[in-house]
């Protein structure tokens, strides 16, 4: 959840709800509506704001999310998040307890777990089972899954009402012989002994599903229709990026984070000035420089010194010199010599995401530009950084609104 604080400094993430919403129904629609689809809505919904999320995927109709520790799905109960909580975490006997209280489904990966909450339970606890199929990180044993299913079976106090595994290289899941079909293929293993209990079988994050729509893509040209037979887990692609390169991603995803600040002020450098600390940019000519404030502290990556740019007044304009703790500096000399500074006082600056004109600066470049991936760019923007939630209206509600005129 973002805290609130006073934003005098006017840097801001906005979250574009309604772009949410879009992706939610555009990878929804593609898979067979029956499916199991689990929102991941940890680490604060991927840095967004996760009970702001999560209220509005419940308005869209989700019936199930997943979250990575207890307190975060405390935080969403205690917020009036009332769908079904997926923990994926590791948890001990206090937090046994909580899950027992608050409701949460756990997805168990220890036997440990399975004692624990056996002896805590005074009802039948639902759970999912996680299985170690080849990703090595949490999970059962594959090559356990008969001696669990015997061991759950005779359980009074634990329910498998799903099962599922982790695939550590998901955009292969289309190509024969990659590291997914392994899994898969593991993973079929554990579906035939756990069959008797009927669970829900789930598999999939945004680089598997997003192969899947290719594969369907690819073989509906060829008039074959694929189905899907297992449940999703989307994280990213619903915050509106493709894990996929362009070629492979069919879907109009709309990324639902802008990162904004304002221009604090400005200043003229002549021909071999530097900036920002250890000068390790020189105007190579006469320049002026726009100083934004957001840095480091903020999770914007010091990796990006003199390699992001930012959308100025519409345009790309390059970052110069070292990313500060909290402020940035960019070279906005081609923009503004049109013209004088007096109309880019307090001037728009986007990071990435959607300019206030609808420009596009994607997370996904700043991620390439940093030697790393998405995901990291979006979650570690900080809680210094208030998030400006703009919340037009799920479709579920314009949907109601329209009938009841
Ligand atoms: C168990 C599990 N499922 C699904 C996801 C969603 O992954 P993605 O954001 O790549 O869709 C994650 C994210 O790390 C995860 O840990």
């Amino acid at each position: 959840m973002s805290i609130s604080l006073p934003n005098h400094r006017h840097t801001t993430a906005v979250i574009h709800l309604d772009h949410l919403s879009h992706n939610y129904h555009l990878l929804k629609g593609a898979i067979d509506p029956d499916l199991f689809f689990c929102p991941m809505i940890k680490a604060n919904g991927y840095g967004h704001g996760d009970v702001e999320i999560a209220l509005r995927l419940q308005k869209e109709g989700v019936q199930t999310m997943g979250v990575g520790l207890i307190e975060e799905g405390l935080l969403l109960r205690e917020n009036g998040v009332n769908s079904e909580l997926l923990v994926f975490g590791i948890f001990d006997q206090a937090g046994a307890r909580e899950i027992i209280k608050w409701n949460f489904t756990p997805v168990l990966s220890l036997w440990e777990q399975i004692d624990t909450l056996e002896q805590l339970a005074e009802k039948p606890v639902s759970v999912h089972l996680k299985f170690d199929t080849g990703m090595h990180r949490l999970g059962f044993v594959w090559g356990d899954a008969q001696k669990l299913f015997e061991r759950l079976n005779r359980s009074s106090k634990i329910k498998v009402k799903g099962i599922c595994t982790h695939l550590h290289t998901a955009e292969d899941m289309v190509s024969l012989g990659g590291k997914s079909e392994e899994q898969l293929e593991r993973f079929g293993e554990v579906e035939r002994i756990f069959a008797p209990l009927r669970p829900i079988s789930h598999s999939l994050n945004s680089a598997g599903l997003m192969s899947f729509i290719h594969l369907q893509k690819q073989n509906a040209e060829k008039g074959i229709h694929v189905t899907l037979n297992q449940g999703v887990r989307p994280g990213l692609a619903l915050y509106g990026y493709s894990p996929l390169p362009p070629a492979q991603s069919h879907l109009d995803l709309k990324p639902v984070m802008s990162l904004r600040s304002q221009v604090v002020r400005y200043h003229t450098l002549q021909k071999g000035e530097g900036a920002s600390y250890n000068h390790t940019w020189k105007a190579k000519r006469p320049t002026i420089l726009a100083v934004i404030p957001i840095g480091y502290a903020d999770g914007y990556h010091r990796l990006l010194s003199n390699k992001a740019e930012v959308l100025f007044d519409g345009v790309r304009v390059p970052l110069v010199g070292n990313v500060c703790m909290d402020y940035v500096m960019a070279d906005v000399t081609d923009v503004v010599q049109k013209k004088s500074l007096s109309p880019y006082q307090n001037q728009e600056v986007t990071l990435f995401g959607y300019d206030s004109k609808g420009n596009l600066l994607p997370a996904s470049e700043l991620a390439q530009k940093s030697q790393t991936i998405t995901w990291e760019i979006l979650t570690s923007i900080g809680e210094r950084v208030p998030r400006s939630i703009q919340a037009e209206k799920s479709k579920v509600e314009s949907q109601k609104k329209e009938v009841s005129q």
